[in-house]
Parts: structure tokens; C-alpha cells; sequence
């Protein structure tokens, strides 16, 4: 990856970043002198009060670090809405529920969409980690749909009972902790953090056997042997949280929206650093162990491992398509039909917001969607267009 020059981050951010950092380091001595990547990045991303995600700094949209769909245009969630309410109508009634909501751009903008339609959840679950975002979620969501607000219930476990629910996820994937292996000839190796000098320094172990058989297993899937050195990531997070959410659900349907690929395309040789990508400022840069706590760390998706996780945990897959298919077949040419007004700046605002969430260049192409259902006989809108042309293997 070319390397950029990162902007110095200031005295405050750096001493929080050091706070973490010396968490991190009690971590790996009481370890025994290194934790593995996956426990390195929960503690960066999401350790209580100092993880990115856990703390305070501002993360999404031109002010942070990085922006999303939602946060793009209100007209991504808009959309969404749509099969969103034409699943709530199926299922006569339900909640939905949403995974690391971010702002709240999109619980609010989908909350009054399906307003607008009489389609409303029963409740609009949220699951978020961070304190602070929930915080900010709050905000948004009281500022943009004050009346709703009260069918908003933010969560701190998965309901016990079982529900009815639409479940949401965009861009949660991609911020879980994974895995990180180097293949070396017959071995395979643990790719960790340890310390020199001390200093955290990444240092690669034998890897254990379930990692050994994960990446042999990735091999026969793919029919290729990874080369000498080849290095990359595996999720092993996806299929408890996949496991968890069919647990929850009596009957309902999942729309996982993220950048990413098929397994067969994840491993491609030419990938033989891995797909780890780290954000600071719209920087993006390939330094994992830059200031802990200050940057977001983020790795593609395996799309085959999400959908076979999925499988085993008891949903159907529906569908597999890129985002641009999706959020066509799911009606956005209309909506910005109908929401274009006289004023050329506002047409100009709409067909450019449009061009970014449909582009092959921009996100059209690089994010896609699964579609999973469970007890719901319906085939989910979405995925209309040239379904499954997009292989899961
Ligand atoms: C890149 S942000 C995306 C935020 C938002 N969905 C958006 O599109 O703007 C990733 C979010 O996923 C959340 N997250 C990661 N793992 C999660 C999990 N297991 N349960 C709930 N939220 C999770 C993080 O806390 C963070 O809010």
C-alpha cells in the first residue's frame, strides 16, 4: 500500500492513545509476552472508555475518520425502508433491529420513511457497544424523529424472548476483530502483538489447530495453496454473532451490507498482504499499530464464511448482489424520482449522492449485500436483479 504522510495527531489524542497502549501492554505480559491480532484489535477498537469505537472522538462523516452510506445520503436509508416494510407487512408486524447504528442517520431517516408509509416496527432495536455512540444516536434520532423515540430501545444483550424482526447490519462486519495467519510452506503461523524495547511490535507464532485447519480448509474451498509468505485474515467472530441473531429471531429476514468478496476473490494471490485497512482523517494506511484507540482498523469481508455461518447457524441464504443491484431493485431510481424538485441544486445534490451509493467506481460494486431469512417464506426484495450472478464460493 503507498504510504501516506498521517497527520500528527495532538498532545490529548496521543496521551489517550499511550492510556490504551499501556492497557495493551499489561494485557501481553500477563499473556506471556503476546496476544493474538484479534484480541490486539478488540482492545483497540472497542476496549471500555479508550478503544476507537469505545471512546469519544468523532469517527463518522467529513469531520472523522471515514464516512458511510448512511451518512452519504439519506437516501441510502430511505431505501432500504422499503424492503424493510414490505418484510414488516409479510410478517404482519415486528421490530427491527439494528447493529452498530454509528450516528443514527439510518435508524433515524428509516424510522421516517416507514412513517411516511404506515409501516412502522413495533420497536426499532438497537445494538451498540459504545456508550458514547448511543449517546449520539439518541441525539439524532430525537432531533430528526422526536415522535418516534419511544419505540427506539437501545440494547445491551439480545432480547431473550424470541422476536419478529427485520435485523440490519451495515458496515458491522468489517469492524470486527479477526484473525491474522501467514502461511509458511507445510506451517501455518499466528500473526500477534508483542513487545520489543518496549515498544508493540507485530510477531507471528505457530498457529494453533483450529487456525491450521481454518486456513487448509480456505485452501481446498479456494483449490489453491496459498504461496510462501501469503498473509492475511480470517473472521471468527461472524459465526457466533450469525448464531446469536438466528437464536433471537422466531422468524425474519437480514440484510448484511459491507465491502467485500467471495472467498475465491478475498484470497486471490495478489492479496498476499491481507485486506487490513486502517483510517485516520480519510487516510487510509496498512500501520495496524499506529496509535491504538485513535484510528479505525478494518478488514474486508468473506462473504462464503458470512453465508456459511449463516447456513449453520439455521437461516437461508436469499441472496448475494452488489450494492448498486440492491439499492436499484429496492426502488432509489424512484425515490429520486419523486424527491426531485425545481431547484437544479437540489437535482445536481441528488444525482451525484445517487452516483456515490451506485457507481461501479465509487460504492456500487465494492460493498454488497447478503440477504438471509429465517421462517419467513417469501423471496426478500433485492435481489431481483441478476441474483446470485455474484457466486458465494
Ligand atoms: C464502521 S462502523 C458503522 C456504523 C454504521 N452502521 C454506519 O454505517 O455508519 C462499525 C460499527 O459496528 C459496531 N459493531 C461492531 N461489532 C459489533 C457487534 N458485535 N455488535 C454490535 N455492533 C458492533 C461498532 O461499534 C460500530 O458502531
Amino acid at each position: 500500500m503507498q504510504k501516506l504522510e498521517l497527520p500528527e495527531p495532538s498532545r490529548e489524542e496521543q496521551q489517550h492513545s499511550d492510556r490504551l497502549v499501556e492497557l495493551i501492554k499489561g494485557e501481553i505480559e500477563q499473556s506471556g509476552g503476546w496476544i493474538d491480532f484479534a484480541r490486539f484489535m478488540e482492545l483497540a477498537l472497542y476496549a471500555p472508555g479508550l478503544g476507537y469505537y469505545s471512546a469519544g472522538q468523532q469517527k463518522f462523516g467529513e469531520q472523522g475518520d471515514f464516512i458511510t452510506a448512511p451518512e452519504i445520503s439519506p437516501l441510502f436509508s430511505q431505501t432500504l425502508a422499503n424492503p424493510v416494510a414490505d418484510i414488516l407487512i409479510a410478517m404482519q408486524g415486528g421490530d427491527v433491529m439494528e447493529f452498530g447504528a454509528g450516528s443514527g442517520a439510518m435508524a433515524a431517516e428509516c424510522l421516517a420513511a416507514l412513517q411516511r408509509k404506515n409501516v412502522l416496527p413495533d420497536r426499532y432495536l438497537i445494538v451498540e457497544l459504545s456508550a458514547e455512540l448511543r449517546e449520539r444516536q439518541k441525539q439524532i434520532i430525537m432531533a430528526r424523529v422526536p415522535d418516534l423515540i419511544e419505540r427506539v430501545q437501545w440494547l445491551d444483550a439480545l432480547p431473550e424472548q424470541k422476536i419478529k424482526a427485520v435485523v440490519l447490519a451495515n458496515e458491522v462486519l468489517d469492524a470486527m476483530p479477526v484473525q491474522r495467519f501467514v502461511r509458511n510452506q507445510e506451517a501455518v503461523q499466528c500473526l500477534g502483538v508483542a513487545l520489543q524495547d518496549d515498544k508493540l511490535v507485530l510477531k507471528s507464532v505457530e498457529s494453533d489447530a483450529q487456525l491450521k485447519a481454518r486456513v487448509e480448509a480456505i485452501e481446498k474451498n479456494i483449490g489453491r495453496e496459498f504461496c510462501q509468505a501469503y498473509s492475511s485474515e480470517i473472521n471468527f467472530n461472524a459465526q457466533p454473532w450469525l448464531q446469536s441473531i438466528a437464536d433471537t429471531l422466531d422468524q425474519g429476514a437480514v440484510y448484511l451490507i459491507d465491502y467485500g468478496y467471495p472467498q475465491s476473490e478475498y484470497y486471490l494471490p495478489d492479496r498476499i498482504m491481507g485486506t487490513l485497512m486502517c483510517y485516520y482523517q480519510h487516510r487510509a494506511h496498512d500501520n495496524t499499530l499506529w496509535y491504538p484507540g485513535l484510528q479505525d482498523i478494518t478488514s474486508f469481508v468473506d462473504f462464503t464464511l458470512v453465508a456459511e455461518a449463516a447456513v449453520d447457524a439455521g437461516f437461508e441464504v436469499e441472496g448475494f448482489t452488489s450494492q448498486a443491484n440492491f439499492l436499484i431493485d429496492c426502488g432509489l431510481p424512484q425515490l429520486v424520482e419523486e424527491l426531485m424538485s425545481t431547484d437544479i441544486k437540489q437535482q445536481i445534490q441528488l444525482v451525484q449522492q445517487m452516483k456515490t451509493l451506485t457507481l461501479p467506481s465509487e460504492m456500487g460494486e465494492r460493498f454488497k449485500v447478503l440477504g438471509l431469512t429465517k421462517h419467513l417464506h417469501m423471496d426478500i426484495p433485492g435481489f431481483g436483479l441478476r441474483n446470485n450472478v455474484l457466486k458465494l464460493s
